[in-house]
């Protein structure tokens, strides 16, 4: 059986274009929000498979996204490299921050052991997802992960990692080339798990500067990309550099990339141009979801006249807001779909 996203991924344009969301599941529903709070920690969430599931099939049952994303987050790997990772209400993550003595330390040996209740959430979410759903897993990117490891919770700019990596570039791109390698065998253990394709998030790509994106962003994702293809050469994967602008042309090309997201800062002008190269994914502002009405629909409109005739894989420029209606996103699938829900 071919799932759309898939043959998307494949090249194939598919009208109406599939369609998933970044973060669909999350606190904008009132079932992720019941199952959160007697989950426990945020971490206890991701890491109890019954829990994981649930949420992860939630999103689905109520707007039978083509794609389900697996619920976990992208700071399982420092917590599987025993950097102590926490959610605190109100606060985000936060983590203890790594030095250069720290990184020398880092051990990647046991990560997978401690992910074993992720890569189980997978398999049973093959299992249980209807057959026509593709199931992606995903990871952080080196940088973005780097950047909390760093500064040892979330900042505006990544003034932290930035200042460390000038500072240090020997210990960062250790760091950098660790995460790549970690990361891309659990990527390899999501698809063998029984994940269809896979998203690489850079979030913080668009804070580097043009030297500094080559080294950080590009290099340990074409990195782990070559890793992941050389051992499951049919795997697809998505790569979202948010923030990358107009050097996203180039970061497809070098990174090999199956597909790139794009945030709702690129101009579909750009975006038509990106696509002649292959699969977009994106890219409606997600406060148009918190919106709703005239600048929810006319959002969509812009993207399905501009990218609809090309490889396009409908989703959010960035991750859905807590505040977002999820009467919204039923409308959204609808309209997406030409009408039919
Ligand atoms: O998309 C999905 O539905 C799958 C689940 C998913 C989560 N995080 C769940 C989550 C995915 C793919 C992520 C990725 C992630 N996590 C990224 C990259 C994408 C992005 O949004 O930029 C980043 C940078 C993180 C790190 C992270 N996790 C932060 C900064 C926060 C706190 C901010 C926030 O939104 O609360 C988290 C927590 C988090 N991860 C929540 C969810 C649903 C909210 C926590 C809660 O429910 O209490």
């Amino acid at each position: 059986m071919r799932r759309k996203v898939i043959q998307v991924l494949e090249g194939e344009t598919l009208s109406p274009p599939p369609i998933w969301l970044m973060r669909q599941a999350g606190r904008y529903l009132p079932e992720y929000r019941q199952v959160r709070a007697k989950a426990g920690s945020f971490l206890d969430l991701c890491y109890t498979p019954d829990h994981a599931v649930e949420v992860t099939l939630q999103p689905i049952r109520r707007f039978a996204f083509d794609a389900a994303i697996l619920f976990s987050d992208i700071l399982v790997i420092p917590d599987a490299m025993k950097r102590n990772v926490r959610f605190t209400e109100g606060h985000g993550p936060e983590m203890d921050p790594i030095d250069v003595d720290g990184i020398a330390g880092l051990d990647g040996d046991r990560v997978l052991e401690h992910l074993a209740p992720v890569l189980e959430s997978v398999r049973r979410l093959r299992g249980e997802l209807p057959q026509e759903t593709t199931l992606l897993g995903f990871c952080g990117a080196p940088w973005t992960v780097a950047t909390y490891m760093i500064a040892g919770h979330g900042t505006p700019d990544q003034a932290p990692a930035r200042l460390f990596a000038y500072r240090h570039p020997k210990a960062f791109e250790d760091l950098l080339m660790l995460l790549a390698d970690v990361s891309a065998d659990y990527l390899v253990a999501q698809i063998d798990a029984g994940a269809d394709a896979v998203q690489i998030f850079d979030s913080w790509a668009g804070v580097l500067g043009e030297r500094e994106f080559q080294a950080f962003a590009v290099k340990p994702v074409a990195r782990m990309i070559a890793s992941v293809k050389a051992r499951r050469p049919k795997a697809k994967i998505i790569a979202f550099a948010k923030g990358a602008g107009y050097l996203l042309k180039d970061y497809r090309q070098k990174t090999k990339a199956d597909a790139i997201g794009l945030d709702w800062s690129v101009p579909l002008d750009f975006a038509v141009e990106l696509q002649k190269d292959g699969p977009v994914q994106g890219n409606l502002d997600p406060m148009r979801m918190v919106a709703g009405g005239v600048a929810l629909e006319e959002g969509i409109d812009d993207i399905l006249q501009r990218l609809g005739n090309g490889p396009l894989i409908f989703n959010l420029g960035h991750g859905i807001t807590p505040q977002a209606d999820p009467e919204n996103v039923r409308l959204l699938v609808e309209r997406v779909r030409g009408g039919r829900a």
